[in-house]
């Protein structure tokens, strides 16, 4: 089906639009009051991430309730360890929690790969068919995954961390181990995202989250490495990369083969610029407490980064919007971007 509003599509491909596209990281989720009623009627948060239609819902709600400009399908990065036979827990108030964890090569041995993991997320793939044919061409629908080296954070690590220090040794001690994990979760990934656009994903970005805390050497071997086999693994739809706080890595992505290069808070807009180049398209980056601002900081703020960073721009937050965050903030920045001209 034809989108109605292709502006996003339009602006990753490169072309120059009519003003700059607009969504947040995680709008799907407990800024939306309708998000937190479903939400509460639930056993748990992976409840509504495997069940279909529910997932299709929240991932509508922003677009009826923000009028954004794209759609993200609501899922969470840790279905490919749990498809690779790592179960996670999301445990209320604390997040992500691994009953059992990676430590030596023969728990990666134990582990499934590829296309035979990738099939295990049929609930994700029923979601975007759902959501897909629900929005009905209204926005573009934006899938995404993890990246190697995020996700083996997690898996090593057991549950988030504020240093990742034992995901970290482990990349000290074990590498060869490391990159044999690295290198099953790629081939996951890829298989994983091509169906994702098979089943209706226009878009895809991938998460590094915790890219910032390797040293730049690292970050070249660990993840950097495993995040082009993948850009260059998926066809059909063009990738964003958002490698958060890896500004180090800004040089390598200026010509890396991906389509948008996604921008932390911390990234000023004219640094980004002077490396990337005017024409690279970039997305984000303000950062996410602004929204807490009466409504004319936000609006002024918000023309300000669309200012600095002078068009190939996609209006996003710097990382995913909190769950405190007033909705008429959140509001005011995307209405702010659609009256742009
Ligand atoms: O962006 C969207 O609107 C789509 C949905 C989405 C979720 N998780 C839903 C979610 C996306 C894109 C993610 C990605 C994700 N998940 C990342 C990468 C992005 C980032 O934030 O860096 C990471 C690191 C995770 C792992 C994860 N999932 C954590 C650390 C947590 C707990 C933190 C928290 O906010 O509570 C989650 C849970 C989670 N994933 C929630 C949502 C809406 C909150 C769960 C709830 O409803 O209770």
């Amino acid at each position: 089906m034809k989108l109605k509003n292709d502006l996003l599509l339009r602006a990753a491909n490169g072309e120059v639009t009519e003003r700059p596209p607009v969504w947040l990281m995680r709008q799907a989720g407990r800024i939306l009051p309708q998000y937190r009623a479903l939400r509460g009627s639930l056993s748990g948060f992976k409840e509504l991430v495997e069940t279909p239609h529910l997932a299709a819902e929240v991932t509508i709600q922003p677009v009826d309730e923000l009028d954004v400009d794209a759609a993200i399908i609501f899922s969470d990065i840790l279905v490919i360890p749990e498809a690779m036979g790592l179960t996670y827990e999301m445990v209320e108030k604390k997040g992500p929690w691994f009953p059992n964890t990676i430590q030596t090569v023969s728990d990666i041995d134990r582990l499934i790969s590829g296309e035979k993991a990738a099939k295990d997320l049929e609930y994700v793939f029923e979601a975007l068919r759902i959501t897909k044919k629900e929005l009905a061409g209204r926005v573009p629908l934006i899938g995404f995954s993890g990246t190697p080296w995020t996700l083996l954070a997690y898996m090593v690590e057991g549950s988030g961390s504020k240093t990742f220090s034992k995901a970290k040794k482990f990349l000290y001690t074990q590498p060869e181990a490391a990159h044999r994990l690295l290198d099953m979760l790629s081939d996951t990934i890829i298989a994983y995202l091509n169906m994702k656009v098979e089943a209706g994903a226009d878009l895809i970005q991938l998460f590094d989250s915790w890219g910032g805390i390797l040293s730049p050497t690292q970050y070249q071997e660990f993840s950097l490495k495993y995040i082009r086999k993948i850009c260059e693994g998926i066809q059909g739809a063009p990738v964003t990369v958002f490698a958060k706080n890896a500004w180090f890595a800004l040089p390598d992505l200026k010509d890396f083969p991906c389509n948008v290069v996604g921008l932390d808070w911390n990234t000023p807009p004219q640094y980004a610029r002077n490396i990337l180049g005017e024409k690279r398209v970039v997305q984000g980056n303000a950062d996410p407490c602004f929204l807490y601002s009466n409504t004319k900081d936000i609006e002024n703020a918000t023309r300000q980064l669309i200012h600095d960073f002078a068009g190939h721009h996609i209006v996003n937050l710097g990382h995913g919007v909190y769950p405190d965050t007033p909705l008429d903030g959140v509001k005011a920045f995307v209405n702010t971007v659609k009256s742009f001209s």
